[in-house]
């Protein structure tokens, strides 16, 4: 075999884990396994009756479609079986779910995780992902509390995504990097096929819904004008990319260079995108890549959690465009987020 497997390279590198080596190697193990099992699912999405809308809301009121809550069942069975979480968060359930079991009586982290980022591409054969956030637990034993999610980005052990695109790819941190993996379908194994992956300093592509322009706050308007101007020392106007799937923007984004920005707007004065489960993992990653993620005005690593569903505007990806596009939002300070 040619590459690293996911398996083998998690071994390699776990002396560099600063704290419960083995379990942290077993809980990405078992983070693969789920990925693979949805993978295949989203692979046949367009065969099998699963696809479809379930009529149930989630705690955002939005629809929730069949395949979010099969990612969302096999993450949390396969965290459950490995015994190396004491609690769960998912956007799709509203409170968290303590793990409690004989296997699990000495789990040392909790995972939040959106189990299925993108769903309204999911009937259309368009990229969707998983997101997830690995942390310690603060809470002694038994299983874990709420207050075990409400530590800042920056407390986090480990991250990622998986996203089911043209390849299964899955790409995460622990610190010291990134790394990415492709899933061999012919073996079902990932292998490692990004090492250290970097993003550019800058790039020429933004990302955001532009439908919703008349909503947004000043800066953002201004800073989507200059990405269009024409201009040759910055290679303007930069290229317009947005599939609604943010692992999949994202993901393009880090390898090509490019920023992704869902602001707040007048219709989600909070912006739309969740800090625990979204924004902080994609954070982690990009800044580790080389990249930033902020507000528009602050870190979002270093932003205080309150809520297991917090929302916050996200502006990410390659470090100078981001810069660029916080001045225009520091011109229009009254409205700083
Ligand atoms: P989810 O499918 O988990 O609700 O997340 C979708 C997110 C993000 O991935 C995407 O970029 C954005 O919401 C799309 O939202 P709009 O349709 O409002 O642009
Ligand atoms: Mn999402
Ligand atoms: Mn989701």
């Amino acid at each position: 075999m040619k590459s690293k497997t996911l398996g083998q390279f998690i071994i390699e590198k776990q002396s560099d884990f600063p704290y419960a080596k083995g379990e942290l190697s077993r809980l990405l193990r078992d983070i693969g396994i789920a990925a693979k099992i949805v993978n295949r699912e989203v692979n046949k999405a367009g065969l099998v009756e699963i696809l479809g809308e379930t009529g149930e809301t989630n705690i955002q009121g939005e629809k929730v479609k069949k395949l979010d809550v099969f990612a969302n069942d096999q993450f949390i069975a396969a965290l459950k079986a490995g015994g190396e979480v004491c609690a769960i968060a998912s956007e799709e359930n509203d409170e968290i779910i303590p793990v409690e079991s004989e296997i699990s009586k000495n789990a040392k982290y909790v995972v939040a995780m959106d189990p299925l980022d993108g769903s309204s591409n999911i009937d259309v054969n368009v990229s969707v992902g998983t997101i997830f956030s690995i942390y310690r637990r603060t809470s002694l034993s038994g299983p874990g509390t709420n207050e075990d999610f409400m530590q800042r980005g920056t407390e986090q052990v480990a991250a990622g995504y998986i996203i089911y695109g043209s390849s299964c790819m899955l790409v995460y941190t622990t610190g010291k990097g990134v790394n990415g993996f492709t899933l061999d379908p012919s073996i079902g194994e990932f292998c490692l096929s990004h090492p250290n992956m970097q993003t550019p300093k800058m790039g020429n592509v933004y990302s955001i819904n532009e439908g919703n322009y008349l909503h947004f706050p000043e800066g953002v308007k201004k800073y989507i004008k200059y990405c269009q101007e024409e201009d040759l020392v910055t290679n303007r106007p930069f290229s317009s990319r947005y599939i609604g799937s943010g692992v999949a923007d994202i993901h393009r984004n880090l390898i090509v260079g490019g920023i992704y920005i869902y602001p707040t707007t007048t219709k989600s004065p909070k912006g739309k995108l969740r800090l625990l489960y979204e924004c902080n993992p994609l954070a982690f990653i990009i800044e580790q890549a080389g990249g930033k993620a902020t507000t528009g005005s602050k870190r979002i690593l270093e932003l205080d959690i309150k809520e297991l569903h917090q929302r916050t505007p996200l502006f990410v990806g390659s470090a100078e465009m981001v810069d660029m596009a916080m001045e225009f939002m520091a011109k229009n300070t009254a409205e700083k987020v």
